[in-house]
């Protein structure tokens, strides 16, 4: 497969840190985790700093942006905190998301046509750093219109609607999520915007989205942390590759 065609995956490892704050202690360790999903085939290791701290640490960040061999994504809420996180460890990616305190995961889309001013000016300073600046948004238009006049280079759209349609057996609903889903990726491409997806992807959930052929990245972690209990990280992640590639091909 040419390289240019290739989907990447990235691993989200936040949830390794999650079960380690369950007890407060060094284990399961998202490093280790991280270096496993090397091996597995992740193109790019995914984190997320929270405000709240409630997974990944500020610990974590410093040893991941020192023992990776693939690139980090790091994902921030649009604060000032983050900012000069990002940039003090300036890694390959950052993904800029919507945070509330109350939220169990990453709800909705950021709103970037209500924050255009604001986001273009916050992103700014990460793209001159050298970060590729990605925001994660719903597959809408006027979102992607929006992120593509502030000035990123990727937007990874929420793939949550359509997974929960699945999940929930509302079938009709979920082919709508996933037209819209090819709608906008074909749209945010024709701008020359970089389109990834990502949220709450499984391995059945996965394939229509993988074969979209202009997504060229996935993000993917809970499901596949909670496999690993089940099979191991490594063919946990395999497999999620093996689909992707099927799909693909
Ligand atoms: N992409 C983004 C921007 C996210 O915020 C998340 C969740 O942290 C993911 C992908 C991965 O979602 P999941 O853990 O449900 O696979």
């Amino acid at each position: 497969m040419a390289e240019t065609e290739r989907l990447r995956l990235g691993v989200n490892i936040d949830h390794v840190a999650t079960v380690r704050n369950a007890r407060g202690g060094d284990t399961p360790d998202p490093l280790r985790a991280a270096r496993l999903a090397e091996e597995a085939g992740a193109d790019g290791i995914t984190a997320h700093l929270r405000e709240d701290r409630r997974h990944i640490s500020d610990a974590d960040i410093e040893g991941l942006m020192a023992t990776l061999n693939v690139p980090l994504n790091f994902e921030m809420a649009a604060t000032d905190e983050m900012q000069a996180i990002a940039l003090r460890h300036r890694p390959h990616a950052v993904c800029i998301v919507p945070e509330r305190r109350e939220e169990r995961t990453t709800e909705g889309g950021l709103e970037v046509a209500r924050e255009e001013n604001r986001l273009a000016h916050f992103i700014a300073p990460l793209a001159e750093a050298g970060c590729r600046v990605s925001i994660f948004i719903a597959a809408d238009r006027r979102q992607i219109e929006a992120a593509h006049r502030i000035g990123a280079q990727v937007v990874e759209l929420h793939t949550g609607a359509y997974c929960d349609a699945h999940a929930e057996g509302r079938f009709q609903e979920r082919d709508d999520e996933l037209e819209r889903l090819r709608e906008m990726a074909t749209f945010g491409h024709s701008l020359g915007l970089e389109v990834h997806a990502g949220h709450g992807l499984t391995y059945e959930t996965v394939p229509p989205v993988a074969a979209f052929p202009e997504v060229r990245e996935l993000n993917i972690g809970h499901f596949l942390v909670g496999e690993a209990i089940f099979r191991g990280l490594t063919p946990a992640i395999a497999e999620m590759r093996r689909l992707m590639d099927a799909a693909r091909g």
